[in-house]
């Protein structure tokens, strides 16, 4: 059989969209607790670095077209870099975030007073989009370690969008968003490993085309990306990952942000998708 690899030709034409990103400052970064397990209080982290690393993301976004709001940082809040978690915006309406973990629970209404739109306040425990990933017209919403099943049914309602709960099972993965990336309405790229049989069957048959990516490139949290429909923005290190990208017609942009994947993040969770 011919495959796309052979076939130029039959490599898709990825058309971006413009978006618009909500970025909060690592000003106030440090890893001065854990709740998952990349973090290791104590470990020395460069601000300064983290700073300049966060900002090579923001200006890889503005050189790709996008629009990006800076939120004020809050000291006394050094997860707030990962602004992915602050809520889930869809049609203009934003569904708060409600967080597992006394130490980031703040961070729900700063990102609140910072998004100057309709509000909805959870009930249950949500960590935005860092759990729920919109997927062309439906919602992938992560359960088993930050937010709770029944948040999906509330995320349904709010957003007005049908929910695929999928269990995640390692640690390693504790939000949707390291363990699968949204690259297109109709395609993701995931670590089937990350989660349970049952979830993995739901995604094989809804995603009988995914990209399957490796353990190897999981684990630099290369599937912590962001994607605008062509340019798909992940870590460096993740150069397995970048090569199937490039076979399927995208254009991956590696950036490096070491000193805040000491916290547990990538360039995903830096990032907060603001859908009108
Ligand atoms: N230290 C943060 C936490 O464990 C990292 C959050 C990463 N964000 C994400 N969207 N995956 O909550």
């Amino acid at each position: 059989m011919t495959s796309v690899l052979t076939r130029p030709d039959l490599i898709p034409e990825r058309a971006p969209t413009r978006r618009h990103y909500v970025m909060c400052p690592p000003t106030h970064f440090a890893v001065e607790y854990a709740i998952n397990p990349w973090m290791h209080p104590g470990t020395p982290v460069d601000r300064d670095l983290a700073v300049a690393q966060w900002d090579t993301l923001r200006r890889t976004y503005l050189a790709l077209g996008h629009e990006v709001t800076v939120v004020d940082p809050v000291a006394g809040l050094p997860d707030m870099v990962f602004a992915a978690n602050g809520a889930t915006v869809v049609g203009g309406r934003v569904f708060g975030a409600r967080f597992r973990y006394a130490e980031r629970a703040p961070e729900a209404e700063a990102y609140r007073a910072a998004l100057p739109l309709p509000y909805t306040e959870p009930r249950f425990v949500n960590e935005g989009e860092g759990d729920l990933l919109v997927a062309g017209d439906v919602i992938l919403a992560g359960t088993g370690f930050r937010t709770e099943p029944a948040a999906h049914a509330e995320a349904a309602r709010v957003l007005r969008r049908p929910v695929i709960g999928l269990e995640l099972v390692d640690p390693r993965y504790y939000h949707l968003d390291t363990a699968l990336a949204v690259l297109s309405d109709r395609e993701i790229a995931y670590l089937p490993e990350a989660f349970s049989a049952r979830s993995r069957g739901i995604l094989a048959g809804r995603y009988p085309d995914a990209l399957v990516a490796s353990p190897v490139d999981a684990a630099v949290l290369g599937l912590n990306a962001v994607s605008d429909g062509r340019h798909v923005v992940l870590p460096a290190a993740a150069t397995g990952l970048a090569a199937s990208l490039r076979d399927r017609g995208y254009d991956p942009i590696g950036v490096d942000l070491s000193e805040l994947l000491k916290g547990g993040g990538g360039p995903k969770c830096c990032t907060l998708e603001v859908r009108t």
